[in-house]
């Protein structure tokens, strides 16, 4: 079965309308489950539209699940996008376009550019959120309310399991009297920097490095020593001798997405010694690792007892649901009590207690494979085309990225890198630059997020870029 469809002479660019028409059959009926889609070049041909069009659009309804795309089968109706609108990650976003590689919907003006591609970074895949497996333990963790207020470290059975699970997954140093949950990492740095750091006290950061660790520090009266980063991570040896600490983020830089070496880590934790540091491990983006093993974090590393160790479930699980933690010995971490007890006495419980059971049933090691085997395809397609467009001449060598959901792509000398993003997003290719990650570093890039652009909507995008850096090139 087919339906009828017509080039829209309105207001609207014809890719919205197309894909108004073919959504709106779907979830009326008119189109059901199973029924075949004409080819792309046949329905251009009968549309007289290009069938680029028609190709984005047919992309767009399998990203958002309502079609599905078999290379040479054809494209199906689905039996209707996966239901995680409801889950973690899509609170803000409009019913139909819950399943996310677009981030926003079809224009209403007709100049403005329908969203094809999405290379965010920062979250994961919604459509990966094990919701099955996470509604089965939060009705648990409801039936359990307890009528009082709880620790301010954090549940009792979460700060275990996160014990547990961080020795056992990442080698850290742990018992559940080291853990605080937080709410994510970023109330970690909130909390470690008003407890720890006195105001005027000098915290070394990686240039580029993460903006909102940059911030939290700034806004307790921290002075930022901005130290440059290579390709085996951050330059130990320019840590200023008036520093207090240092944050850095070994596991996958942020941004370049290079993992910090084992000499330099030992180099790192050489010199937090000869000057006394308290040394803020951010181990974000550690779980999914695709080309070789995860290193030793500087906490298991360390001997002398002054790092602080940061973890979050917000590129695992969703950043929507708030939680993370710091590893630390116990009397920081009493400390670390007292603070949050005046900030908001504990994390809400629910949420604890339904992650405690989703890690102890196994659901989330379960997640984190599945997520493992979607994300590494992914990976490698990124890594082969960042290295074709330098084979090319057309950006310098890639910055290596083991892990993570994002590889930064530099681009050569004195390149806008604002510009580039805003003739992308004309292109319909959402895209972040680095410009904010950088205090003095002058490396214009652009961060390739790849948790929620499926393979084909990825070389779409990197042919976009391409094109856009062949035309700047002129
Ligand atoms: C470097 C870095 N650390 C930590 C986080 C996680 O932050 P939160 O747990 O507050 O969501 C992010 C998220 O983007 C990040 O980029």
């Amino acid at each position: 079965m087919w339906i009828d469809l017509f080039v829209d002479g309105g207001t609207r660019s014809t890719s919205a309308s197309l894909f108004t028409q073919i959504r709106d059959a779907i979830a009326d009926g008119r189109l059901t489950a199973g029924d075949r889609l004409p080819p792309s070049r046949t329905l251009a041909a009968e549309l007289g539209v290009a069938r680029s069009t028609v190709a984005a659009v047919y992309a767009r309804l399998v990203a958002e699940g309502f079609l599905d795309g078999r290379a040479g089968n054809g494209t199906f109706v689905t039996a209707g996008p996966e239901p995680s609108s409801g889950a973690p990650g899509h609170a803000s976003r409009p019913a139909t376009h819950s399943n996310a590689t677009f981030v926003s919907p079809m224009p209403t003006e007709h100049d403005a550019p329908p969203v094809l591609v999405d290379l965010s970074t920062g979250r994961p895949d919604p459509r990966l959120f094990p919701v099955v497996d996470w509604r089965r333990c939060v009705t648990a963790a409801a039936a359990g309310v307890p009528p009082g207020y709880g620790d301010p470290a954090g549940l009792p059975e979460l700060r275990r399991t996160i014990a547990s699970w961080v020795s056992r997954s990442r080698g850290v140093i742990a018992t559940s009297a080291h853990v605080l949950v937080t709410s994510g990492a970023q109330q970690a740095f909130d909390l470690v920097a008003s407890t720890f750091l006195a105001r005027g006290a000098v915290v070394a950061i990686e240039d580029p490095g993460y903006p909102q660790a940059r911030r939290a520090f700034e806004r307790h009266g921290a002075r930022l020593a901005p130290v440059p980063v290579d390709h085996d991570g951050m330059v130990v040896d320019a840590i200023p001798r008036d520093a207090d600490a240092v944050y850095v983020t070994p596991s996958h830089q942020s941004p370049t997405g290079v993992t910090m070496s084992g000499a330099r880590r030992r180099a790192l934790l050489a010199r937090a010694a000869e000057l006394d540091l308290l040394v803020i491990e951010d181990d974000y983006d550690t779980e999914f690792r695709y080309v070789d093993r995860p290193l030793e974090p500087l906490q298991r590393l360390d001997r002398s007892g002054r790092v602080v160790y940061v973890g979050t479930f917000s590129k695992t699980l969703s950043p929507s649901l708030r939680l993370g933690f710091v590893v630390t010995d116990a009397a920081r971490i009493d400390r670390l009590c007292a603070t949050r007890s005046v900030v908001d006495a504990q994390p809400p419980h629910i949420t604890q207690a339904a992650l405690a059971e989703l890690i102890a049933r196994g659901g989330f090691d379960r997640h984190l494979r599945r997520g493992r085997r979607r994300y590494q395809p992914r990976h490698a397609l990124v890594a082969r085309l960042l290295q074709s467009l330098h084979d090319d001449g057309l950006v310098p060598v890639p910055w290596r990225s083991n892990a993570g959901l994002h590889s930064m792509l530099e681009l050569a000398p004195g390149t806008d890198a604002e510009l580039v993003v805003e003739r992308l997003r004309r292109r319909g290719v959402v895209v972040q630059s680095t410009g904010d990650w950088s205090i003095e570093a002058d490396l214009p890039a652009l961060l390739i997020g790849f948790a929620l652009a499926e393979p084909a909507h990825l070389e779409l995008a990197l042919t976009a870029i391409r094109d856009e850096l062949s035309l700047l090139r002129g």
